[in-house]
């Protein structure tokens, strides 16, 4: 079904596309041949973002930038229009964007209305606003929302940054339910959970000349399984690093998911008592 998305001539747009994920996208697509807008915050980093984005651009695509808090809905109201009117139909929206303000269960209120602003509204509001147009176009589309593993294993140290992604998540499956109910044969979607990659987010000074992490993957990594999951039209998109492999990450979720069926205390892989056994899992070999 996907082999139509990412053909010269199609349309993409991205929100958070002014750094790290977001902005290696922006240049992927453009340098498929597909038109792209940019939307984020705007300012400098936006205004540069579409500039190295452009030098990108293959087969006469073309690159534009929308500035868009994407936790207002009715600038994603005008984002939508404004993409309508440049490109005709929108074949892959990639609800992106994100902050990770630190929101503690009984503290820190405020960053716990900015991160799910952003984070989970910011998905919410992409999805009310765009994907009605997506299903009546004639075109092929897609929808990618960013999650995280942070929204699947739950780790303690950022409520607020967890409770997001669990919800992009959710709404994520929702919605690729319902598309199904809805015989919109046409319209994918997909949850992208990078693993540790190195962009402002992890390193807010990093600059042209950081290093790399250790253990980091680069945003690029990221992308080149963005752009096979969407190829093989897979949902799950999940991106090991250069420190978690597919199996540590498969073994993580298997044992948060045992937590509630073998009725074990929230969270017990960080929980002493369980220290021993969550490492005996992980150690484990493969049965049969
Ligand atoms: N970097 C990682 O290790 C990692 C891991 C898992 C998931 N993610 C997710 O990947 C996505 C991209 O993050 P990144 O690592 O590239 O970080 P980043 O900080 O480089 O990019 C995030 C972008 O979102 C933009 N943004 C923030 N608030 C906005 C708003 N209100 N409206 C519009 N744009 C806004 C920022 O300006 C920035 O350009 C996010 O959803 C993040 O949660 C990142």
């Amino acid at each position: 079904m996907t082999d139509e998305l990412l053909q010269p001539g199609r349309s993409a747009v991205i929100t958070g596309a002014a750094s790290g994920i977001g902005l290696a996208a922006a240049k992927r697509f453009a340098s498929l041949g597909l038109n792209v807008c940019l939307a984020d915050l705007g300012g400098r980093n936006l205004d540069d973002a579409v500039a190295q984005t452009a030098r990108w651009s293959r087969f006469d695509a073309r690159v534009i930038a929308l500035p868009t808090d994407v936790a207002d809905i009715d600038a994603l109201r005008r984002l939508h229009d404004g993409v309508r009117a440049a490109f005709g139909d929108i074949n892959l929206l990639m609800n992106n964007a994100a902050v990770n303000d630190k929101g503690g269960p009984w503290t820190d209120v405020a960053a716990w209305r900015r991160t799910l602003g952003v984070n989970l509204w910011g998905v919410i509001n992409g999805l009310q606003t765009f994907v009605p147009g997506m299903i009546a176009q004639k075109t092929r589309a897609a929808i990618v929302n960013t999650g995280s593993k942070q929204g699947i294993t739950t780790p303690p140290g950022n409520a607020a940054y967890n409770v997001s992604k669990a919800g992009v998540k959710v709404v994520t499956e929702q919605l690729a339910h319902e598309l199904r109910q809805a015989g919109a044969t046409r319209v994918s979607a997909h949850l992208l959970i990078p693993g540790f990659t190195f962009t402002r987010m992890t390193l807010p000074t990093m600059t042209s000349q950081s290093p790399l992490p250790p253990g980091a993957w680069l945003a690029d990594q990221v992308v080149d399984l963005l752009v096979q999951g969407l190829e093989s039209d897979q949902f799950y998109i999940l991106c090991p690093d250069d420190q978690t492999t597919p199996e540590m990450d498969r073994r993580r979720m298997q044992w948060a998911a045992d937590d509630v069926i073998k009725g074990r205390p929230a969270l017990s892989r960080w929980h002493a008592d369980h220290a021993a056994d969550f490492r005996r899992h992980m150690d484990a070999k493969d049965e049969g």
